[in-house]
């Protein structure tokens, strides 16, 4: 019963909070600014000019009540006809880069490449040259979530042969784009793809199948990620000269307590959520982090499994595995407590992610809470990822490729305003340590369909009035502040955008 106690001394020792000093903050030369969104989120045209269904197509139909508002992504933000508003929008914000997705199923209609869906490959091409010829660098990823429905009835990402069938993908991306894309993500946040899709049912496919098809899951992104990698270094890079590398989503664990335990918590945690990904990668040793495959393990035998239910990784696979990233894409938007209590065993499922990670994660509701109940503002936990990537990983360079914060709606966003300048102010702290931070990438443009939570979570610095069939887009406040961060190269604290009213 001492927690409370612990917690309370948590919150006193990080509720003193940042404090922006009004000194306005230069970044580094050559920094780059954009802004990302994905496919399924903002695109619709759902079954337009010969698209294939994806797993979010069918779990948005086949039962609407998994999604908090019951909504589908079928039109969303009307991407698909209003792409030239989008570009005109990042030329408005002035962004070096645009991060978007391609729909698989929208090139590839059965998930395969033997049939090509050439109007999927002309709408890319019209929303690539229309970035160029606004000098906007497209930055494409290749898989946010959108996998083909006819490659899941086969298993989707537990099933191996899937690595083969992104490789062949990835190719079809590279052959028809990559003489003008030159920034690439291969596959976006695999935790969210692995644990929340096929060990939960938190996303597509909501597989359920816990403590076991996460980490089969794991294993085949891996590969695929480090295929599709060797792919482009082998036999594009030379005449397309791009740089490619994966967007891993890190949230920060820090102990709830001082005790040997608690810390252990907060690292396994960490490995759990972020290293189970980056630590194959990024890592001179490769291969899955020790307290994924000793915790797992350990559980495994307890539960009677012949062998651990993580997947081993071959040394050949390793060696595939390891320095397959010329960057290292980091999603991050908060923080979480962490804290080891033997007394709560059973309230996860058995076996589960949750049960193997054994550590209890909790918030501090003393840190400021956006409209998405998972997300609170905490800078110093960004900082301390930062920091974090730098020492296991050697200093590699490092592209913010999500960072945002959500609202309930409104164009006077001045929590957004201040989770972004209390984000930036810290990453300018982590370059002036050492760190390699090279890019910054606000999720997102435009509000979006938001997975399970449907339209009741705005992260737009541009508002969509889903309510009218033209979609029309507003820059809210933020908007105006990212503008002239980005305009300026700098970050002032005290600016106040002279035309924004209301
Ligand atoms: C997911 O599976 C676990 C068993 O591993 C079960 O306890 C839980 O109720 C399932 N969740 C849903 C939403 O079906
Ligand atoms: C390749 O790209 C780099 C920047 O990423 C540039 O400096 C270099 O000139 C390019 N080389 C060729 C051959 O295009």
């Amino acid at each position: 019963m001492i927690r409370p106690f612990l917690i309370l001394c948590v919150i006193f020792l990080h509720c003193n909070g940042e404090f922006l000093s009004n000194k306005i903050r230069k970044f580094p030369d050559g920094f780059q600014f954009g802004a990302s969104t994905s496919a399924y989120q903002i695109e619709g045209g759902w079954y337009e000019d010969g698209k294939g269904l994806s797993i979010w197509d069918i779990a948005t139909h086949t039962d609407p009540s998994q999604i908090k508002d019951k909504s589908t992504g079928d039109v969303a933000a009307d991407s698909y006809h209003l792409y030239k508003r989008d570009v005109e929008i990042a030329k408005e914000l002035g962004l070096d880069f645009y991060r978007f997705s391609v729909s698989w199923p929208r090139i590839l209609p059965k998930g395969f490449s033997e049939q090509i869906n050439q109007a999927g490959i002309d709408y890319y091409n019209n929303l690539i040259d229309e970035l160029l010829k606004n000098n906007i660098k497209p930055f494409l990823t290749m898989y946010h979530w959108d996998l083909p429905y006819e490659l899941q009835k086969l298993g989707g990402w537990v099933n191996p042969y899937i690595i083969d069938w992104f490789v062949d993908y990835a190719k079809v991306l590279y052959d028809n784009f990559g003489d003008r894309v030159k920034l690439w993500t291969t596959i976006n946040e695999p935790k969210q793809i692995c644990y929340e899709g096929y060990g939960s049912t938190l996303k597509a496919p909501m597989l359920n199948v816990t403590g076991v098809a996460e980490y089969i899951c794991a294993k085949n992104v891996l590969l695929a990620h480090a295929k599709a990698y060797h792919l482009y270094d082998e036999h594009y890079r030379k005449i397309q000269n791009g740089t490619i590398g994966i967007s891993i989503s890190c949230t920060w664990f820090e102990p709830a307590s001082d005790t040997v335990d608690d810390h252990q918590a907060a690292i396994d945690a960490r490995q759990f959520d972020w290293g189970q990904y980056a630590h194959p990668i990024f890592s001179k040793a490769g291969d899955f982090p020790l307290e994924l495959k000793r915790n797992i393990a350990l559980k495994s035998a307890e539960q009677g499994y012949p062998r651990s239910r993580l997947p081993e990784l071959s040394a050949s696979e390793i060696c595939l595995i390891r320095g397959s990233s010329d960057f290292f894409g980091v999603n991050s938007y908060t923080t979480k407590l962490t804290y080891r209590d033997a007394s709560l065993e059973g309230m996860y499922a058995v076996p589960s992610y949750m049960d193997d990670m054994a550590a209890v994660i909790i918030s501090n509701p003393a840190w400021p809470q956006a409209q998405s109940t998972w997300l609170q503002e905490v800078p110093w936990g960004f900082h301390k990822i930062l920091k974090e990537i730098m020492k296991l990983y050697d200093n590699p360079p490092v592209y913010i490729t999500e960072n945002g914060w959500s609202t309930s709606g409104g164009l006077l966003d001045e929590d957004r305003i201040r989770y972004y300048r209390n984000y930036l102010n810290v990453l300018l702290d982590a370059i002036e340590e050492g760190c390699d931070v090279r890019k910054f990438t606000a999720w997102t443009l435009i509000d979006n369909f938001e997975w399970k939570n449907g339209y009741t979570e705005k992260f737009g610095l541009y508002e969509v009035d889903f309510s009218s069939e033209k979609h029309n887009r507003t820059p809210r406040k933020s908007a105006y502040i990212y503008k002239e961060i980005i305009r300026t190269r700098t970050l002032d604290p005290t600016y106040e955008p002279e035309k924004f009213s209301v």
